[in-house]
């Protein structure tokens, strides 16, 4: 029987080549090996505010995300997370089980709720880590394939279900284990490489989004930020190259020691002009496909997505139930 993988990515803004290749190019690797079920967590999406039509619009673009990018719905179970409702339940169910104290110690939860922001967070945000357990759960995922920042959920997710199967004594749920691209699981913000490329970043010029026009994003990458000197080379003191050498390596499958030696006395404005050529090239063909995928194919995908993803909802969340002494 093949193993499982479980992921998902939230509706809440552009997506940007740092989910491409720290999540869903891991994902395309491994559809034949693994049993995939890849979904759209629009439910994590509105633990911070989103507007309605932006949240729908956004749902049906990343699912033609995942599809322009190659995964293949005949082999992979795509789907909507709300249209599952056994996500939410679960969550109620595993929210009895986690502990304040768990949740506090949750680093994105810290970063964005020190000081006056405590007061205002919201329950949901709080709560996201063990949202994002059940989903990991419910469907017995062996891997969670993601970029670094998700592996301190995925921790927790093992604590949860540990202790959930020690308190009412039986193995229903197994331990999942993050699997992270070797180099690429933290692309950085083209203009500052102490950040990482996020698409809640305020400034355009840090992250190339999958939907921008080539040629802007030939700019940005013309734009980006290097380190003193002149040589083309990935060593750990000099950040900025690092990330765009990471970049140029996986969008080419080329190795480092390749892309050095290739650049041998070259300069950083020929390197970057050869990683626009290879990110603009990347881009083209993405778009191409993305804009030959219908509304319709996508929503089509998705139901059938969510008809093979909630009978394994539902068996799980009855075993769950039974369990814990709900009258059924
Ligand atoms: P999110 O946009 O937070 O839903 O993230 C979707 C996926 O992309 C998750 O697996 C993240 O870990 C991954 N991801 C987000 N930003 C980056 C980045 N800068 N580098 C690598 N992976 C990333
Ligand atoms: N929290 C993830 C992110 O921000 C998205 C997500 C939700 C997820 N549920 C998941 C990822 C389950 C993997 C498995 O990227």
């Amino acid at each position: 029987m093949k193993q499982r993988i479980v992921s998902g990515i939230k509706p809440s803004g552009d997506l940007h080549i740092g989910n491409y290749l720290g999540a869903i190019a891991q994902w395309i690797k491994m559809q034949d090996e693994y049993e995939a079920f890849l979904f759209i967590a629009d439910l994590h999406a509105i633990t911070v505010p989103q507007k309605p039509e932006d949240l729908h619009r956004r749902t049906i673009e990343i699912a033609k995300i995942y599809l322009a990018a190659g995964i293949d719905p005949s082999r992979v179970t795509i789907f909507v997370q709300s249209q599952i409702h056994e996500h939410a339940e679960l969550c109620w169910i595993l929210n009895s089980i986690a502990r304040i104290g768990d949740l506090e110690k949750m680093t994105q939860f810290k970063d964005k709720s020190s000081g006056d922001a405590r007061e205002t967070a919201g329950v949901g945000f709080f709560d996201y880590p063990v949202l994002m357990a059940g989903d990991i759960v419910m469907y017995d995922a062996d891997f969670v394939p993601v970029g670094d920042d998700q592996v301190q959920h995925i921790e927790l997710t093992r604590t949860l279900g540990r202790r959930f199967n020690k308190r009412f004594g039986d193995e229903v749920f197994i331990m999942p284990k993050p699997l992270l691209q070797e180099s690429g699981a933290r692309i950085m913000a083209l203009d500052n490489p102490d950040k990482k490329m996020s698409k809640s970043s305020t400034s355009e010029n840090s992250y190339i989004a999958l939907s921008d026009e080539p040629e802007k994003a030939r700019k940005k990458i013309m734009k980006a930020v290097t380190d003193s000197g002149t040589k083309i080379i990935y060593s750990d003191d000099k950040p900025a190259l690092q990330n765009l050498i990471t970049i140029y390596a996986l969008f080419t499958d080329k190795k480092v020691s390749e892309i050095e030696a290739m650049y041998v006395g070259k300069g950083y404005a020929e390197f970057k002009t050869g990683l626009a050529d290879v990110v603009v090239a990347f881009l083209e063909g993405f778009q191409e496909k993305y804009a030959s995928i219908s509304d319709d194919e996508v929503l089509a995908v998705l139901k059938e997505g969510a008809e093979k993803a909630r009978p394994l909802a539902q068996q799980k969340i009855k075993e769950v139930k039974k369990l814990m002494g709900f009258v059924m």
